[in-house]
């Protein structure tokens, strides 16, 4: 359904980009009535999130448009409310049953939701989904063709690949991730950037550098191979990461935001996608994309050569070492591919457009419910406010990230416009883009392992 919309793919596409568009700015005397009126609504809209799957349910009629402008006349005040530790008084979250499993994950994509909605009170109309919080998706497109298919289950989870129909929504780490010290989106963008200033490109170590866990997947360990030895360098530096020493030391090692010192950065998919993906765009660095199998929410938006550098998953090794080389023979169109995949992530894919997407999603999505969602009976409350207050562990980390990442009252502006959907052909001539810079890479591969034989 959502493939058919085509919305999944087109909120931070290339072409045809469009800039999200805001409305013009109010007048001062609009903007004051509007504050007046947001004031008056803030106080009665009513929102609710339950599920059966999850369940948003809200009185749409009592809320306001909200204030948009974006150079404003006079300043706007930020309206922010106050955090209640005993009732957040306006917003809810149900989910059915009691929740089971594990805790920590399962509280995570629900208070997403929560926190979505205080952003845009209002902007949801009620609603239920589905999410499942398997890293793997798992709706087979194959079984649903042929004359006796039925539709699709509509079903959200963090990652698709080709073969697969699952939605695709944010990921929990945009919230921070208190167990491996990861700290909300917004504010690591901040240190990346600031990072970026100090560490630059042309004076950061001329190897591939990738930190990770080679454990969950095969694939990682045959990265493991190309790392340096006395024998051999293929320019990749690999470390392990060892999360339960990396706690002992108070993660002093792990710090994303300090983890842009190489001029080249790997990327590799663990037994999913994987959350790193943001952090390692984010750096400057040129991202080394080992072939992806799955998808997130922005990353098909994104092109190879343009954004990232294509690295073949059958030939890590040699690919890796042609790729370091390229990049330093060709240094400053190494240090742009760099720069604009930190741009887009600093621009695309900030906080406010990850919750643009989610206000998007959500809404094309309930526009195709043929029911009437209901609060299941028995259904657990959820309340973001209270398990931000009553967040413990980690140190404290857990409570403080939750907290920063708390949206403490409405969005002053209004969410960006939705763009229409690809047209075919330029759906075709994007992909297919994608598919001829991946062949050129490999091309040029080629050539050099081929040259360099020879002169052997
Ligand atoms: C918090 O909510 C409770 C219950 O709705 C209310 O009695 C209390 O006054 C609120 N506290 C603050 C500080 O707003
Ligand atoms: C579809 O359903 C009809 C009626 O039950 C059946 O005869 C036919 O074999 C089915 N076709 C497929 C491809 O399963
Ligand atoms: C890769 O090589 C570097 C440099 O010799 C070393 O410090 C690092 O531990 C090695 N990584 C692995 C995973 O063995």
């Amino acid at each position: 359904m959502l493939q058919r919309s085509g919305l999944a793919g087109h909120l931070f596409e290339k072409p045809p980009w469009r800039p999200p568009s805001k409305r013009r700015p109010p007048t001062t005397v609009a903007l004051l009535v509007l504050t007046v009126f947001l004031m008056a609504a803030l106080v009665t809209y009513s929102l609710w999130i339950g599920t059966s799957g999850v369940l948003i349910k809200n009185s749409r009629d009592k809320t306001s448009s909200v204030v948009v402008s974006k150079k404003p006349k006079v300043p706007i005040q930020r309206i922010e409310i106050p955090l209640n530790c005993t009732n957040d008084g306006s917003t809810k979250i149900y989910v059915p049953g009691k929740p089971r499993g594990s805790r920590g994950a399962w509280w995570k994509e629900r208070t997403e939701l929560r926190r979505f909605t205080s952003k845009y009170p209002g902007g949801l109309p009620d609603l239920e989904i589905m999410f499942d919080t398997e890293d793997r998706p798992g709706i087979r497109s194959r079984d649903y063709i042929g004359p006796n298919a039925t539709a699709p289950p509509p079903l959200f989870r963090y990652c698709g690949d080709k073969e697969t129909l699952d939605i695709v929504f944010p990921d929990w780490s945009f919230w921070g991730w208190a167990e491996i010290n990861i700290k909300p989106w917004d504010s690591i963008l901040k240190e990346i950037k600031e990072g970026n200033r100090k560490i630059k490109w042309i004076d950061r170590e001329p190897y591939a550098y990738w930190k990770g866990n080679p454990f969950v997947d095969e694939n990682r360990q045959d990265l493991l191979k190309c790392n340096v030895t006395d024998q051999q360098d293929w320019n990749a530096r690999l470390f392990i990461q060892d999360w339960i020493l990396e706690g002992q030391q108070g993660f002093k090692q792990s710090n994303v935001a300090d983890q842009c010192t190489y001029r080249y950065k790997i990327y590799i998919e663990g037994y999913a996608w994987s959350v790193s993906e943001k952090y390692i765009l984010a750096c400057d660095s040129v991202t080394f994309m080992v072939q992806p199998q799955f998808y997130d929410f922005f990353m098909r938006s994104m092109q190879p050569v343009e954004h990232y550098w294509p690295i073949r998953d059958d030939d890590k090794c040699r690919s890796l070492k042609f790729a370091v080389d390229w990049g330093n023979n060709h240094k400053k169109k190494a240090h742009e591919i760099g720069k604009a995949a930190s741009s887009f992530m600093q621009e695309q894919l900030k906080m406010d457009y990850v919750y643009d997407y989610m206000y998007h999603l959500l809404n094309e999505y309930a526009k195709l419910l043929k029911f009437e969602p209901r609060i299941p009976e028995g259904a657990t409350e959820l309340c973001s406010e209270v398990m931000a207050c009553h967040a413990e562990g980690q140190q404290g980390r857990k409570k403080k990230f939750m907290m920063e990442s708390l949206v403490k009252g409405p969005s002053i502006t209004n969410p960006c416009t939705l763009p229409p959907p690809y047209d075919r052909l330029a759906l075709a001539a994007f992909l297919r883009r994608k598919d001829n810079s991946i062949l050129q890479v490999k091309k040029w591969e080629e050539g050099y392992w081929e040259s360099l034989n020879k002169q052997q």
